[in-house]
């Protein structure tokens, strides 16, 4: 099972900044996951909200900033004085410092609209994305069959929240929508997943990866479930706790 850290090691520093994924490889973690959205200026930028009112105290909105006055803000202050300095990073920079053969799963929060700058991004030999394992994936459908049709080469995985309203969590739909689409696998909220629906994705021959799991009590049913990968703010200890039966190395 892949451990992957949710907006890098989010849990002990700041998210989505460098020293957040820099954490995460030192923790050994199999992969990061990370946020994007598109400046102004037409930059690709780590960030999780629209606006960097919750992280900085300073409202600017990504989508209407320049990528030069977003990295003027301290987005590590809030998580402690020893993360001072940290600015929101460009999606260059952190493939350029991932180790090669790790997993970067990256989330587009906004539209279509970012796919010529993402494309360029994964396309430049300086930042070596090709030496990693990217996958992309929204919850905005037609931002992911964008992403599907214009970058093939790429996984495409579905994000899906559960819906609480139903016993499954998911619908079967899900897993026709995603062969449909030629989606790489499904991304769930581990909240709703059954081992029933997990065997019905894998069988299907999608990937699957499960996101936010803070709790190591669900590492059991999770691991039943046949995940390939889950996403969590607590890296080292689900990896901890893996290695602890033999689960990982
Ligand atoms: O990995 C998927 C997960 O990150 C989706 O939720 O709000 O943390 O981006 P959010
Ligand atoms: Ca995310």
């Amino acid at each position: 099972m892949l451990i992957i850290a949710h907006r890098g090691a989010s849990g002990e520093a700041p998210e989505n900044t460098l020293a957040a994924f820099d954490l995460a490889w030192r923790q050994q973690a199999d992969g990061i996951e990370l946020d994007v959205r598109l400046s102004r200026d037409g930059r690709v930028m780590v960030h999780h909200d629209p606006t960097t009112k919750r992280l900085t105290g300073t409202d600017l909105s990504i989508a209407d900033s320049t990528s030069d006055a977003l990295r003027q803000l301290d987005f590590g202050i809030w998580k402690g004085p020893e993360f001072a300095g940290q600015r929101m990073p460009v999606l260059d920079e952190v493939l350029a410092a991932a180790p090669p053969g790790k997993q970067v799963v990256i989330e587009i929060k906004c539209g279509p609209e970012i796919i010529p700058a993402l494309s360029q991004v994964l396309k430049n030999p300086a930042n070596h994305a090709a030496q990693l394992a990217v996958s992309l994936i929204s919850f905005n459908l037609d931002t992911l069959i964008a992403c599907q049709q214009s970058l093939p080469e790429i996984p495409c995985l579905f994000l899906q929240e559960a819906d609480a309203s139903t016993t499954n969590g998911f619908s079967a739909d899900l897993i026709t929508l995603a062969l449909e689409q030629g989606f790489a696998g499904l991304d769930l909220d581990y909240k709703g997943l059954t081992e029933t629906f997990a065997a019905q994705v894998r069988q299907a021959g999608l990937h699957l990866l499960t996101w936010t799991v803070n709790e190591l009590s669900q590492l059991a049913h999770l691991r039943a479930c046949g995940v390939e990968g889950i996403t969590t703010d607590w890296p080292l200890q689900f990896l901890n706790s893996l290695q602890q039966v033999g689960e990982h190395s």
